[in-house]
């Protein structure tokens, strides 16, 4: 079971509409695809329709004795289930407060042979429970906006990784682009140089990518051949390869 993150410092850059469309477009391929909404904020629960609440309890889930099959919900696409937000609470922050590693690999251990690849939705935050994710996960696929900041603030998680001593891999993309604007032609460039783990595939500020708040779905199931529903099956297919 491979697991990856969507996950960056700040915020509304492209995390949920990305876990969302990855998630959807790894189903499509043929994985069994759980996608965990780790943001208590529940925008990924909200996307596929579905109540924001785990039966059981959020404490017994932590805990690791619920039985997460009750937690997990089927979604409308098939080969794609998910973990919704109740878990995104104050009470799994304080479950991570703890120094041992891979405290979200060991819950999901019940159904780990359900599943071929785990997609976590992440708050923006550098929390305890961002340490978790950075030594449960095969790699953290960034989201960024191109602009100066954002690359600074790539530089800092990696920064961050790097004195906390997590081999965790950074894979970066870039989303919300505008090709129009020079900033945003020269912050690709110099991504590229600085990174050359990045994903190649950019995302294109794209309306029907906003749409998903609407028709709640991923964008390929209400715009198959529009331009964000095309880049978002390039770039799982960049991923697809490099978790082969
Ligand atoms: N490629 C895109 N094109 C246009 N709007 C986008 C795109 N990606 C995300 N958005 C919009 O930007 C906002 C923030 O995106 P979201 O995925 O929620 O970010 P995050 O999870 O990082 O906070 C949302 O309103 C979303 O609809
Ligand atoms: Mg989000």
């Amino acid at each position: 079971m491979q697991m990856l993150a969507l996950y960056s410092i700040k915020g509304g850059v492209g995390k949920t509409a990305s876990a969302v469309n990855l998630a959807a477009e790894a189903a499509r391929d043929g994985r069994r695809v759980l996608l965990w909404d780790l943001d208590p904020q529940a925008a990924t629960t909200f996307y596929l329709r579905s109540k924001p609440k785990v039966r059981g309890g959020v404490d017994k889930l932590v805990k690791g004795k619920a039985d997460l099959d009750r937690a997990i919900r089927e979604t409308d696409i098939e080969g794609l289930d998910l973990l919704p937000a109740a878990l995104g609470s104050r009470d799994l922050e304080a479950s991570m407060e703890t120094r041992k590693p891979s405290r979200l690999r060991k819950i999901l251990k019940p159904v780990m042979g359900s599943y071929d690849l785990v997609i976590l939705d992440c708050p923006p935050s550098l929390s305890a429970l961002a340490e978790q994710i950075f030594s449960s996960v095969d790699a953290l696929l960034v989201p960024m906006v191109p602009t100066t900041l954002s690359l600074r603030t790539l530089e800092q998680l990696d920064g961050h990784l790097d004195a906390v001593d997590h081999a965790c891999p950074i894979w970066p993309f870039v989303t919300l682009a505008d090709r129009r604007k020079t900033l945003h032609r020269q912050v690709m460039e110099s991504l590229s140089e600085r990174w050359p783990r990045r994903l190649s595939t950019t995302v294109p500020n794209a309306s029907e990518v906003e749409r998903m708040g609407i028709e709640r779905a991923p964008v390929g199931h209400f715009a198959r051949s529009s331009r964000g529903s095309r880049a978002y099956t390039a770039l799982w297919r960049e991923i697809a390869q490099r978790i082969q």
